[in-house]
């Protein structure tokens, strides 16, 4: 791989935007700037592959199931029935598999990675996994009522303000209101809940009764 720069990224964003409608590539430039904003706050060394993974997290959200299916099967990636009663978790996979193939410059672990892991979480996210997942959920283009509350939840806590321990208890509980609003969407849908996202607030969960002294 070779390193990401600005020059490469504008390249990368000229690429994408003939991937997807327009739509969806505003989407994408909005979550390129929310990672930027994120990783400013967390992890700013960062920036560079996490704006990459942000331009390539929804290559093939816009394949229906039968276009996911078949790519899932094309690049090895074995589908439980469990997968195919959520087939809006399939471009995640597909998205990851297709950068080693068709954007191998940008086939860096931290980048496929993130992109992996954006739509169901998992237990023991790194943290660019949960700054990707964040920024897909709150970007500024976003605005369905639970986006809103998320974003207010995050940025009305003034992070920037905070020291770097309380900056990241803020990042947790925000990713545990998340998965709270989603899995209730879900529920209430009747869609199969991922286990990985069950698994991803469990961890959370106990992660903050343990910082809050629940245990002593
Ligand atoms: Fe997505
Ligand atoms: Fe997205």
């Amino acid at each position: 791989m070779k390193e990401i720069t600005e020059q490469s990224l504008d390249g990368l964003r000229e690429r994408v935007m003939h991937e997807m409608s327009p739509k969806r590539f505003r989407h994408t430039l909005a979550v390129e700037q929310m990672v930027e904003r994120l990783c400013a706050l967390f992890c700013p060394e960062e920036s560079l592959r996490m704006r990459a993974a942000a331009l390539l997290h929804d290559l093939t959200k816009e394949l229906d199931t039968a276009g996911q299916t078949a790519l899932c099967h094309q690049m090895g990636i074995s589908l439980t029935p469990a997968d195919l009663l959520a087939p809006k978790t399939l471009h995640a996979r597909t998205a990851a598999a297709r950068i080693e193939v068709d954007f191998s410059e940008f086939s860096d672990p931290v980048v496929i990675d993130a992109v992996r892991w954006h739509t169901t979480g998992r237990a023991g996210m790194t943290l660019t996994e949960k700054l990707l997942y964040l920024s897909d959920y709150i970007d500024l283009s976003r605005t369905f009522s639970n986006c809103v509350i998320l974003r207010h939840y995050f940025f009305g806590a003034a992070p920037e303000s905070m020291n770097g321990e309380e900056r990241l208890a803020l990042l947790r509980d925000t990713l545990i209101l998340s998965y709270d609003m989603t899995i209730r969407d879900l529920l209430d849908e009747g869609i199969p809940v991922a286990e990985d996202t069950v698994m991803a607030r469990n961890e959370l969960l106990l992660e903050k009764a343990v910082a809050e002294g629940r245990f002593a």
